[in-house]
Formats: structure tokens, C-alpha cells, sequence
């Protein structure tokens, strides 16, 4: 493994090895990506073993234009208006695999399904378009543990799997991509993310949440102990207790870290994972205690993401 900064040559190198089924590590405006060939079964196969996943939970395809998407899905009004509204951008769209579906089936994981999005990440968008082939790409991390939002983070994680590893520095919005699925009648909200339901609802009325629906399709992936760090998180905390670090936000007395000293939900969700990590560290902390974080709007999905990495150690 090597980690190499993102410039023209790196890309095409990075291009190359895709194209010849091996997998490289990527940054979107996001997280970093485990990229791989989705047309091509051996590849998508190197992702779930590299990052030892579950192989019933799908991963989603990168494109880099929608005119891509004729190769992959079905795609409906409610599609091209989300899709005009907000790609390249953080939201994943699930749809009906298409007849002449390319994508290999084991990035649906077996589901009639398959997710996609278009990175705003100029260098994700050059990689796709310098390989010309869908990237599946889950996010850079083993399977359980907090989502990379830097280089050195996929290096730690996944070094020694991925053939290489590229640079593009810190991930702008830091938490992975809202998930919608559209392939029932009402679109679900299946991961929320810093494009918010209210954002979504504006441009396709009603969306499900699908726990006030029991028919409604879940995401596999969202599983209740997702994004966990290894030791002990405790929410909504006034202050820390003996040997806890403090996570703040907004005017917390004494944190060890603050997601954002002014009160701002998208800083927060940039520094979250980042900070995580570095409160993940047995010798100084014997638990994170974080701050509450209001839950409305992008508090919605930073606190989804908190209380997976508390119910971790439940
Ligand atoms: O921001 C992101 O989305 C990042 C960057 C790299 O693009 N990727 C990412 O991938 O977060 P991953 O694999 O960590 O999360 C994918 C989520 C999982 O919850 C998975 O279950 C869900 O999307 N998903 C994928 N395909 C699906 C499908 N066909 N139906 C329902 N859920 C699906
Ligand atoms: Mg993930």
C-alpha cells in the first residue's frame, strides 16, 4: 500500500489498477471510498473481504454522469429531479436494477436494487471518468468502525488491502451520503445525512422514514452498531466524568475537542469522525462523553451517527 497525493499521473495510475480489478482508496466530498470496478465480480468481491463485510449489506456505485445510469437502473421523475437538485452531491438514490444492469449482482448483495450516487469531489469525478466504469464504494473503513474522513484514517484501517490509497485531503462534509430509496411507490429516507428529509421532500413531497412503516424496505446496512470507536460513548453529557474526554458543541465548558465552538451543525459534521478517532485512545480516555447536539435538520443525522457509536457498547 501507498498513500499518493491526487494529481494527474496518480489518477491515471489509480485508473489503471481499477481497470485491471484492483481497488483503490478515493476521496469524496463525504468520506474516502474502497473503489472497485462494480462491472466486474472479482473486484466487487476484493471490497467486502478487504473491509470484511457482510456480504447481505450492498454497497453503492459512483458515477460520474447520469448518463451512466441508462447501464445501471431504472430511473423515474422523481430520480431526475432529485438528481437535478442535488447531484454531483451527498445523496444516494436507490432504484430498480435495470434488465441490462452492468453492475456486477453482488453490489445489490442479492436485492432487485441497486444505489447510486454522483460524487462532488473533483477528484473522485476525475477518477471515474479516467477508469469509465461505475466504482462501487463503500466507505474506507473495516466493517463496524468509524467511516474515514482523511487518508491517514484509510491507511490505518485498510492499509495493507488496498493497492493504493489517494490524497485529496479532508473530507468536506464528513458524513457519509443521505440514502433514499425509491423503488416503492413512497420514497423512504433509508441513512440521513447533511442533505436533509425537509431538503428532499421539497422536491418530491412526502418522504417515509420507515419505522411508520413496517413494509417499508430497510437499508442493510444500518445496523444498529455501525460507526463505533472502541471505546465506551455516552450522549447528551453536561460535562465529563472522571477519566472521560469531552466532545462539545457550541459553548461546552471544558471539552478535550469541540465540534464546533459556534453552535455550527455542517463544522460539526466535517470535525465528527475525525474527532472521534482522536478521542479513541484507551490510555488517556476510558469513555467519550459528547455534548447534546440539537436534534433537527443536519442534527438529525449527527445524532444517528452518535448513537450508533454509543450502542456499539451498549
Ligand atoms: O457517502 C457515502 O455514501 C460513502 C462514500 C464513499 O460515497 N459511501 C458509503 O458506503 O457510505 P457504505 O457502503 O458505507 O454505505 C452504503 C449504505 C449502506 O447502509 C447500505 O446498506 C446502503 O447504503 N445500500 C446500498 N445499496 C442498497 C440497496 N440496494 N438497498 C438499500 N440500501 C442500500
Ligand atoms: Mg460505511
Amino acid at each position: 500500500m501507498s498513500v499518493h497525493a491526487a494529481n494527474a499521473e496518480t489518477i491515471s495510475a489509480a485508473a489503471q489498477i481499477l481497470r485491471g480489478g484492483g481497488l483503490v482508496a478515493f476521496p469524496t466530498e463525504t468520506v474516502y471510498g474502497l473503489g472497485g470496478d462494480a462491472t466486474n465480480g472479482k473486484a466487487v468481491a476484493a471490497i467486502f473481504a478487504a473491509k470484511g463485510r457482510p456480504t447481505f449489506n450492498p454497497l453503492i456505485v459512483h458515477v460520474a454522469d447520469v448518463a451512466w445510469m441508462s447501464d445501471l437502473a431504472v430511473t423515474d421523475t422523481r430520480f431526475e429531479n432529485l438528481a437535478a437538485a442535488f447531484w454531483p452531491g451527498p445523496l444516494t438514490l436507490v432504484l430498480p436494477r435495470s434488465a441490462a444492469c452492468k453492475a456486477s449482482e453482488l453490489v445489490s448483495a442479492g436485492l432487485a436494487s441497486i444505489a447510486v450516487r454522483m460524487p462532488d469531489h473533483p477528484v473522485a469525478q476525475k477518477l471515474l471518468r479516467a477508469t469509465d466504469r461505475p466504482l462501487a464504494a463503500p466507505s474506507a473503513n473495516p466493517s463496524g468502525r468509524v467511516s474515514p474522513t482523511r487518508a491517514a484514517h484509510v491507511a490505518e484501517g485498510l492499509g495493507d488491502k488496498v493497492n493504493m490509497i489517494i490524497d485529496g485531503g479532508a473530507c468536506r462534509v464528513g458524513l457519509e451520503s443521505t440514502v433514499v430509496d425509491l423503488t416503492t411507490a413512497r420514497a423512504t429516507l433509508l441513512r440521513p445525512g447533511v442533505i436533509t428529509a425537509e431538503e428532499i421532500e421539497a422536491v418530491i413531497g412526502t418522504v417515509g422514514t420507515g419505522a411508520d412503516d413496517p413494509s417499508a424496505p430497510k437499508s442493510p446496512g444500518q445496523l444498529a452498531s455501525h460507526y463505533a470507536p472502541s471505546v465506551p460513548v455516552r450522549l447528551e453529557a453536561q460535562a465529563a466524568q472522571p477519566g472521560e474526554a469531552l466532545l462539545g458543541f457550541g459553548m461546552s465548558m471544558g471539552a478535550t475537542l469541540n465540534l464546533s465552538a459556534k453552535g455550527d451543525l455542517l463544522e460539526a459534521a466535517a470535525n465528527l469522525f475525525a474527532m472521534l478517532r482522536e478521542l479513541d485512545n484507551a490510555a488517556r480516555f476510558k469513555a467519550i462523553a459528547v455534548a447534546p447536539i440539537p436534534h433537527a435538520g443536519i442534527g438529525l443525522a449527527i445524532n444517528d451517527r452518535l448513537q450508533r457509536a454509543a450502542a456499539a457498547k451498549g
